[in-house]
């Protein structure tokens, strides 16, 4: 829904930026009129992540992200904007208007309901006569029914429009399946079932919401899991499968997977705080979502480079946001589901009892690398694992494990815990110091950060920022200069940045990025929050801002000329290649 802009305004004035970052960043010493801590988005050991009083933004030097309030709370809560929004209306006593009528969750609600009703379908296809193939695939994996049960595992039969058909007579149209992901198109013949001849495996968020599938081929073949695609309501990167049963596990920890088999294998073995990612390596969203439900993290990663691989990164992840996390070792076994098979559930119990901490781990690799009983080799011992020791995020790990590295060396423990504190101090001062270098220089800012901007007309979208830049920081500005159309920006995303910010400036409102969110993706507003952050000379605002259009109208002609060129010559080669 579309909350009115005072109602928003409002809240934003009651939720003080800094106030709400410190709930889950350790803001430090101020640097300008910036506050600089750990960003919570990305792995980083030295802070680049600044909030701005002043602007009530945030933005991180690091990974780029940025935005206002409501837009951090939907970061890092993992929450869409209403809810953030409700969220930080709770937290400032303040009453949220109605949102019934709203289109948009309208149609989230009935995407849900058509999700909870193929799964139903999926469900009693399973024990019907035609899922005789499905219940000898699951019966070969070893899964029974009860575990069935518990996960809503299900058929989708082997036929183009069963579901279709099913999903009709309950008054679905055949868009609504297609949003889904349900249903496909395919040229001139028309819509046909998305999953067929699979063992279906609903995914549920944890508060019980059917939001998307995958299945699974019945036995061999390719593509193995076919999944869900991103919808209104299914978002890969922040949902994990079976988390709305591991969340309610008593067992303090959390097993994180790969696959979906091996979840449900280590549930019905009584394991029933697994999870697993679907299909992708593990996402910061996914890592924060289970900070909320556990301190402890297993990885039981598949037993090969790959999975390796990916528990190394999962790692990262995970124990920035202090979630302790241990490593499953396991030998004999391709992955958890066939290590229970052939060695038992009580063989995976040990397993788990075994599962050495990280810290430790990486700890006995340096004390192994030195003959502690050579001074110099201690010295050095000791220069290592302080290091180490040093880059732990959580104050209390590092005074443990201060203590351990004292005493294999044989050393006073007040003395190394203060060289580590003295040590993460030094860190810091120094990484801000590099923040500060990078933040002015110019060379840097002309690309945006993010992996997936890459500016196809560099030069252009230089000047397409110092548009967007000057329209927010002086929308006054514009009084006297004709805008460009967006369509004249070679980059779309700025393009789109242009067309919010050109609206809002003939309407007289403000630009201020707190209140874009409604408009913007959270991959646009930190852009927009990056552009924001980049110096700008105000004293010739009007003819910087007509510089800066000139610009880009030069850079539209020259890439119009650019096409046309480009398809003479292909004429001409054409041409020739005809005479030849
Ligand atoms: P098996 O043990 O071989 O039965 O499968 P599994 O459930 O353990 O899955 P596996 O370890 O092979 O794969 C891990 C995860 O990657 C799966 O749960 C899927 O989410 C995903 N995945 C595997 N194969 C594919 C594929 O072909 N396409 C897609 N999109 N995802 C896949
Ligand atoms: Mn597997």
């Amino acid at each position: 829904m579309r909350y009115p802009e005072n109602f928003i305004t409002e809240l934003v004035e009651r939720s003080d930026i800094v106030d709400v970052v410190s709930g889950y960043v350790r803001l430090g010493k101020k640097s300008g009129s910036n506050m600089f801590g750990l960003c919570p988005f990305h792995s980083e050991k030295t802070p680049s992540f600044s909030v701005s009083p002043d602007k009530q933004i945030y933005h991180c030097f690091g990974c780029g992200k940025g935005g206002g309030v409501i837009n951090f709370i939907m970061e890092i809560e993992n929450l869409s904007f209403p809810e953030a929004v409700e969220f930080l209306a709770r937290r400032a006593g303040m009453p949220v208007p109605e949102e019934e009528n709203d289109a948009e969750s309208r149609k989230r609600a009935r995407m849900l309901a058509l999700n909870r009703d193929a799964a139903r379908f999926f469900y009693e296809q399973l024990s019907s006569p035609g899922g005789q193939a499905a219940r000898d695939y699951m019966a070969k994996r070893r899964i029974g029914p009860v575990t069935a049960k518990n996960f809503g595992l299900g058929f989708a039969p082997d036929s183009w429009d069963s579901l279709r058909k099913a999903m009709r007579a309950k008054g679905y149209t055949d868009f609504e399946m297609a949003d889904a992901g349900l249903l496909r198109k395919r040229e001139n013949t028309g819509f046909y079932d998305t999953f067929r001849n699979r063992l279906m495996f609903p995914v549920i968020d944890v508060r019980g919401n059917v939001i998307g599938f995958s299945g699974r081929i019945l036995g061999d073949g390719e593509p193995k899991y076919m999944n869900s695609p991103e919808t209104l309501v299914f978002n890969k990167s922040r949902n994990l499968f079976a988390l709305n049963l591991a969340k309610k596990s008593k067992c303090g920890y959390i097993i994180l997977s790969e696959g979906n088999i091996d979840v449900v294998s280590l549930h019905q073995a009584g394991f029933d705080s697994a999870v697993a990612s679907l299909g992708t390596s593990l996402t910061p969203e996914q890592a924060r979502l289970l900070s909320r439900y556990t301190d402890q993290v297993i990885i039981a990663y598949d037993n090969d480079g790959a999975g390796q691989k990916a528990a190394q990164r999962a790692i990262g992840i995970l124990e920035k946001l202090d979630v302790k996390v241990k490593v499953l070792r396991m030998s004999g076994a391709k992955d958890p589901d066939e290590f229970i098979r052939l060695r038992g559930a009580d063989a995976f119990r040990n397993l788990l009892d075994a599962s050495e901490n990280q810290v430790d781990y990486r700890l006995k690799s340096v004390t192994d690398k030195y003959d502690l009983a050579v001074d110099e080799q201690k010295v050095a011992f000791l220069k290592e694992a302080t290091d180490l020791v040093a880059r732990l995020p959580n104050g209390m790990e590092r005074q443990v494990y201060a203590m351990r590295v004292a005493d294999l060396a044989g050393v006073a423990r007040d003395a190394v815990s203060g060289e580590v504190e003295r040590r993460r101090r030094r860190m810091i001062r120094s990484a801000q110091k590099t923040t500060e270098r990078e933040q002015t220089r110019p060379e840097r800012l002309i690309q945006p950060d993010g992996r997936a901007l890459r500016y196809e007309d560099a030069a252009s979208a230089a000047a397409e920022e110092g548009v967007i830049r000057l329209l927010s920081i002086d929308a006054s500005l514009a009084k006297n200069v004709p805008l460009p159309d967006p369509e004249d920006f070679s980059a779309p995303a700025l393009g789109k940045i242009y067309r919010i910010i050109r609206g809002r400036v003939e309407r007289g409102e403000s630009v201020d990025a707190n209140l874009l969110g409604q408009d913007l993706s959270a991959d646009e507003l930190s852009l927009l929050v990056r552009i924001q952050q980049k110096p700008e000379i105000l004293s010739r605002g009007e003819q910087a801002l007509r510089d800066y259009i000139k610009k880009i109208e030069e850079r539209k002609d020259a890439r119009q000329q650019g096409t046309d060129l480009l398809a003479l010559q292909q004429k001409l080669k054409e041409t020739k290649g005809y005479r030849g």
